[in-house]
């Protein structure tokens, strides 16, 4: 563990939004034990009070029900805070419905996330982004200077977020680092249809319901488990060398959709049946990405144990089923 060791900078007060989310949640756990303080910022659109549950009642957990495109709510959320992490967004299935709604949040939120963070003089600003900015791969393995055309308007609202920090940045000189991810994984994940593969086929096979694919199910994905996007924020946050720099943030695990419907269903049901539908508008068909920058600069070491991670997915998920009979 690289954080908060030697010459890195210590952060003092974080600043979580979407924190009752997936990675926000996992983040903020992660903050809390290194004692540090954190204030969880979320409007509760998709995430879920429980996750945050564990936390409350900690006395260096704070929690604020607020919208990131209120300019008041997001000001006064930054009150002694030296970090932000900036989690919250509107998610692709969203974007469909309502893309302005979306270019609010994903842009309009990170706008007024950084003139708040810029007046309440924050040390250090980390950005979720997504490997959609890119759009389909015209090199690969995709670097951070392939091109940036997405195709989806979820991509398109995330880039305009990476654009604000950029100009933010050179600007005004704040220190923020950007981190796309790519199909994170792991315990704790929405697994209504607006959630992520992995969670959604895991949540359909524990109740005996086909395993719905768009397409032909040979798009190719690559996940990365939740505890190295939390490590990556963190030390992101904490050495020097990530100022400025925007990171590419996966694995390098590459699965296509049918092998992870078989993976799940050899595991709970082999009988469930896997049907095909209609290909997902915007869907990239092939991702081959380079991880080499963040592995070299930040020492990230990236679990490649898919298998070890979907297994600790099906716990987690059994545990909910168990508990609520439906998730
Ligand atoms: N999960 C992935 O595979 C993945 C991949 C690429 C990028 N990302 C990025 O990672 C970040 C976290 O994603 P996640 O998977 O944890 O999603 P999530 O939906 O579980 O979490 C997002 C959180 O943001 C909150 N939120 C949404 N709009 C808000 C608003 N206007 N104000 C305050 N809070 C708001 C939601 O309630 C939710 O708790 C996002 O920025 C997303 O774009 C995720």
């Amino acid at each position: 563990m690289l954080a908060n060791t030697g010459h890195n900078r210590k952060i003092r007060r974080a600043l979580v939004t979407g924190a009752a989310g997936f990675i926000g949640s996992h983040l903020t756990e992660a903050l809390l034990k290194q004692e540090i303080s954190v204030v969880a910022f979320d409007d509760y659109s998709a995430g879920k009070p429980e996750n945050l549950n564990p936390f409350r009642g900690m006395k260096n957990f704070e929690n604020i029900h607020g919208d990131v495109t209120d300019a008041k709510a997001v000001s006064d959320a930054m009150t002694g805070v030296d970090t932000v992490f900036h989690q919250a967004a509107s998610k692709k299935t969203i974007c469909m419905r309502d893309p302005s709604r979306d270019l609010e949040v994903n842009a309009g939120g990170s706008l007024r996330l950084l003139q708040a963070a810029v007046a309440a003089g924050v040390e250090k600003y980390v950005h979720a982004s997504t490997g959609s900015v890119y759009g389909e791969p015209v090199t690969m393995p995709q670097n951070e200077q392939h091109r940036l055309h997405p195709v989806s308007l979820y991509g398109v609202s995330k880039l305009a977020g990476e654009n604000y920090v950029n100009t933010f940045a050179a600007q005004f000189g704040i220190d923020a680092t950007i981190l796309r991810y790519f199909h994170v994984y792991g315990p704790r994940q929405e697994s209504s249809d607006v959630g992520g593969v992995v969670s959604i086929f895991l949540r359909r096979a524990l109740q005996d319901k086909p395993l719905l694919v768009h397409g032909d199910g040979q798009q190719m994905r690559t996940f990365t488990w939740v505890g190295d996007i939390v490590e990556a924020n963190i030390r992101s946050a904490t050495m020097p060398v990530a100022r400025g720099k925007i990171y590419n943030c996966a694995s390098g695990i590459r699965v296509t959709v049918n092998e992870l419907a078989s993976m799940v269903l050899k595991r709970v049901n082999p009988k469930i049946k896997i049907t095909h539908g209609d290909p997902l508008p915007g869907d990239i068909r092939e991702f081959d990405v380079d991880n080499s920058l963040i592995k070299r600069e930040l020492g990230l070491e990236f679990e490649r144990d898919f298998e070890r991670g979907l297994n600790t997915t099906l716990d987690w998920a059994l545990s909910e089923f168990a508990a609520k009979q439906t998730i």
